[in-house]
């Protein structure tokens, strides 16, 4: 039951400036947690099926932190405008047609192809505010055994009326009827509270999701402080509010009493950043949505030194790819004109930092993923590099530096392994 042994170049982070790197190994899952990195295969296990990957190189799944399903279906189109009136012009339409069960089921199949091609093994996912297209897109993603949260999204204010709740009251009743019809329903797959951002949800529907996530103990996703013109808003809605995470804080919907996940946070002043570490909030950074509609860059170095949580997200289709190595490459070179535009002692990111924050430091939020130390989940995939020839001859570091830059996933990706189990690559 979920138990083998995976052969092969296996590297992966011990921490943010640790790579562990073993030519020619064998890595021991026994009921999908992770027992001992060996040379040789040990006698105790010796009965445990062999999945012998030769030369190629094994890293841990790759962890998105932040995405939204129903935009997967405008992904790569409408990046003309910044986040407000691309909003309002691009995603709130898009999203209004989920109301249609025949199209999300259209949809969101597409969605969950896309992922199983993907080297992403947990993903924590925005759906649309309707409940029954966003248990379809429940029910599709369990299949694909990648683990995930979803959200059924909440919005009842500043929204067309196609796409705003009747009421805050009917939202939270709306939602509640979500979580019980969905919590440990399915093997692969739990609900998450998933207010949209503070412009969306009135103080009301707020303090009835900050009730649910309490009584329920169920986690939180949202947006912070991404752009300029939305934070200038938020000041203006929640006048109350120091600052934009207070206006999530105020009704336990920021870390505590339950984790949350919150994207971009690239305009978070001292403060709000000294909230999200006493919270333990984790960010998701998301640099392609960041350039796409035009937000700016998130202080990433910053983050890391003080020692917040930091994971990436791929924000489709604010972001234009699922691919993971597409965003780490993204991180590594915005952090690179962060340093060089912004703040030069803001030292850029390096490989080694994006790959933890794409394996165990997202994987954090999900228990304990992203690494192969002992006890971990054993996610995996696995990448034939040999499709990428070079006339060098590369340390495995440099391996995994050239299959992030020249996108391990899309040419180069040759299985996929979840909770010790091997999920498809395509349908
Ligand atoms: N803020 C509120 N909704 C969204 C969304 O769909 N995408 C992004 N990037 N930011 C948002
Ligand atoms: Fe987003």
């Amino acid at each position: 039951m979920n138990s083998m042994i995976l052969h092969g170049d296996i590297c992966y982070s011990a921490d943010q400036n640790t790579l562990i790197t073993r030519l020619d190994s064998y890595l021991v899952c026994v009921d999908g947690i992770c027992k001992g990195i060996y040379d040789k295969i040990p006698e105790e296990h010796a009965q445990l099926p062999l999945h012998d990957h030769g030369k190629k190189l094994i890293i841990p799944g790759l962890i998105d932190l932040h995405t939204h399903a129903p935009q997967y279906a405008f992904r790569g189109l409408g990046m003309d405008r910044e986040l407000l009136e691309w909003l309002s012009t691009y995603a709130f339409p898009e999203e209004a047609k989920y109301s249609d069960l025949a199209y999300a089921d259209r949809a969101y199949t597409i969605f969950t192809e896309g992922m199983k091609r993907s080297a992403t093994t947990r993903v924590v996912v925005f759906g649309t505010m309707h409940r029954e297209a966003t248990k379809l897109l429940m029910d599709k993603l369990d299949r694909t055994g990648i683990v995930s949260y979803v959200g059924k999204v909440n919005m009842d204010r500043n929204a067309p009326n196609t796409l705003r709740e009747a009421s805050a009251e009917a939202s939270i009743k709306d939602t509640e009827r979500f979580i019980k019809e969905t919590s440990n329903k399915y093997r692969n797959t739990q609900p998450i509270i998933t207010p949209r951002f503070i412009p969306s949800c009135t103080d009301e529907l707020m303090e009835g999701l900050g009730r649910l996530a309490a009584q329920y103990r169920i986690p939180v996703q949202s947006h912070l402080s991404e752009n300029p013109g939305e934070i200038a808003w938020v000041r203006e809605l929640c006048p109350w509010a120091e600052n934009y995470g207070a206006a999530y804080e105020r009704f336990g919907l920021f870390g505590k009493p339950q984790k949350t996940v919150m994207a971009h946070c690239v305009y978070s002043d001292d403060r709000e950043i000294a909230m999200m570490k006493e919270n333990g909030v984790f960010i998701a950074h998301c640099p392609a949505s960041n350039m796409n509609v035009a937000s700016g860059i998130a202080p990433i170095r910053r983050y890391l030194s003080e020692g917040l949580r930091v994971g990436l997200g791929s924000d489709l289709a604010g972001g234009q790819t699922e691919s993971l190595f597409t965003a780490m490459v993204e991180a590594l070179q915005v952090s690179r004109l962060y340093w060089r535009l912004v703040d030069s002692t803001a030292t850029p990111l390096n490989v080694a930092e994006v790959f933890y924050m794409t394996t165990k430091g997202g994987g954090e939020f999900f228990g304990k993923v992203g690494s192969f130390e002992d006890g971990y989940e054993c996610d995996a995939v696995v990448i034939d590099d040999s499709l990428l020839p070079t006339p060098r001859p590369l340390t495995v570091q440099e391996r995994l530096e050239r299959a992030i830059y020249l996108g391990g996933d899309v040419k180069a990706l040759s299985a996929k392994y979840c909770r010790g189990k091997q999920i498809e690559l395509s349908a």
